[in-house]
């Protein structure tokens, strides 16, 4: 039994500023001693702990001190064999992960519906991905997975695929089948690697569904950051079994960090880790049953809905307009109330929860949402919007790499339709690209972005705003 209240590289932190008594090496700011006067109001404390790579303090790439041993109760705490520290968040791990799995030319089977940090590691693998079709509930609008069935027939028609990447939960909380999606890729001899940037809290309740390592996934990547109370940028990556090479995670994980690893990130990640182990199941337990609270109240309100789907994670909480609003303005009318959600798409607005969201945060929430419904009936209603449909699985034709180096010519954003996309066009957030180096531009989905700049929100990969311009193959 390992012992978690420990944290050995945040205790080294300390230790070694106690012990110190001259820095002669880098960062520049000497723990703060250079630094802006104003800034360092909030820099202080934080800038004590910045160090690098001296006396007890290990080294990320070569750990085999303090680091080695946060990251060993780290496996422990989230049920892995091994666990890697991500200072460039979970982006870093799914590069590291794709690149160690796949040579050029190899395929992959991958979620279409997936962040674009996936098809960055496909592009820089040379892999050429076989798409997996996402299903969206016809009740919620939320996207609901993959189909099991299409997964098995692309695995049996493409014996050569390397592995299978899915993300789970979804960035709205869905969380997919990983235990019955994990046995049909072992049937077929092939690793699953689960982005679950959305659920490292998942294993710390009985109350959630499974955590991707407990359904048996091999690769588990996991942006501590986002749902647990790491500092932004600081992921995990978990590794269960032998399917993937360790040596290589390793040194694909040299290629993609920083040789200069942050401590004060990395520090954040053991005491994330001690957090859950010491009083996060009681924590989370606490704001679950808070959540579940609000749900049900926000269901009995006259104008808006939670969409909730099958195997839910209950801290995100996406509501919609019973008549058609679109989140952007709803977003927007929240923010001028001084509220900031998530995000807000052509459905809905997300809020996020966690265990930082107290007592008065939900009272709040509460009494601003019965407000929002009362201005619901003042807001015109909007004309439909049509949801690209991205059901079926395809096979890109070229790998990614080729398909972003062809010859391309931009043109105008309506007149594109009908032509080969020759660029990664992502909404941002929730950063799924909508159009892919490779798939044809449809009608559908550039009537989407249209309407997505219109309202205001942001979409990467197109350039020029008046008139809106994509690079097309030529
Ligand atoms: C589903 C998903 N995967 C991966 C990422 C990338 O995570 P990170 O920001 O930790 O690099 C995100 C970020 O929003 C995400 O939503």
């Amino acid at each position: 039994m390992l012992d978690h209240s420990r944290a050995p590289l945040y205790d080294a932190l300390c230790s070694h500023c106690s012990h110190s008594r001259g820095n002669y090496h880098v960062p520049g700011h000497k723990q703060g001693r250079a630094f802006d006067e104003e800034g360092l109001r909030h820099f202080r404390s934080i800038l004590e702990i910045d160090l690098t790579e001296v006396g007890g303090l290990d080294d990320l790439h070569d750990a085999q001190g303090v680091i080695a041993e946060a990251q060993m109760l780290a496996a422990d705490a989230f049920g892995a064999d091994r666990t890697f520290f991500l200072v460039g968040g979970t982006t870093a791990g799914i590069l590291a992960t794709i690149l160690s799995m796949c040579r050029h030319g190899d395929l992959l089977a991958v979620q279409r519906h997936s962040h674009q940090s996936v098809f960055h590691a496909c592009r820089l693998a040379g892999v050429q991905p076989v798409y997996l079709g996402t299903r969206l509930d016809p009740d919620t609008g939320l996207d609901s997975g993959i189909d099991l069935r299409q997964l098995d027939e692309v695995l049996r028609r493409f014996p050569q695929i390397k592995g299978v990447v899915i993300t789970s939960p979804s960035y709205f909380g869905v969380v997919q089948p990983v235990e019955a999606i994990a046995e049909i890729c072992h049937e077929h001899g092939v690793p699953l690697v689960v982005d679950e940037a959305h659920g490292a809290h998942l294993h710390f309740s009985d109350r959630l569904p499974l955590s991707a390592m407990q359904a048996g996934a091999d690769v588990a990547v996991q942006s501590t950051h986002k749902m647990l109370s790491a500092m932004t940028m600081s992921s995990m990556l978990h590794v269960k079994g032998d399917a993937i090479d360790p040596e290589d995670l390793v040194t694909w994980l040299r290629v993609i960090q920083s040789s200069s690893p942050s401590y004060p990130l990395m520090a954040s990640l053991d005491l994330a880790r001690r957090y859950m182990m010491t009083r996060g199941r009681e924590e989370l337990s606490r704001v679950i049953g808070a959540a579940l609270r609000l749900r049900e109240r926000v269901s009995k309100l006259a104008h808006l809905e939670p969409l909730v789907n099958q195997r839910h994670d209950p801290l995100k909480l996406a509501i919609r307009a019973r008549k058609r609003i679109s989140g952007y303005r709803m977003l927007e009318w929240l923010e001028r109330h001084g509220i900031y959600a998530e995000l807000g798409d052509h459905q809905s607005v997300l809020f996020v929860f966690s265990m930082g969201t107290e007592e008065s945060d939900w009272a709040l929430l509460w009494e601003t949402l019965q407000q929002l419904d009362q201005a619901i009936p003042d807001m015109g209603e909007e004309s439909p919007w049509d949801v690209p449909d991205l059901r079926a699985w395809t096979l890109a034709d070229r790998p990614l790499h080729e398909l972003m180096a062809a010859e391309k010519t931009v043109v105008s954003l309506r007149s594109a339709v009908g032509r080969i996309s020759g660029a990664m066009v992502v909404p941002y957030p929730p950063g799924i690209p909508l159009l892919l180096p490779g798939e044809t531009v449809t009608d559908e989905k550039v009537s989407y972005m249209e309407r997505v700049v219109e309202r205001g929100g942001k979409i990467r990969g197109l350039s020029g705003r008046f008139p809106l311009r994509l690079s097309v193959l030529q």
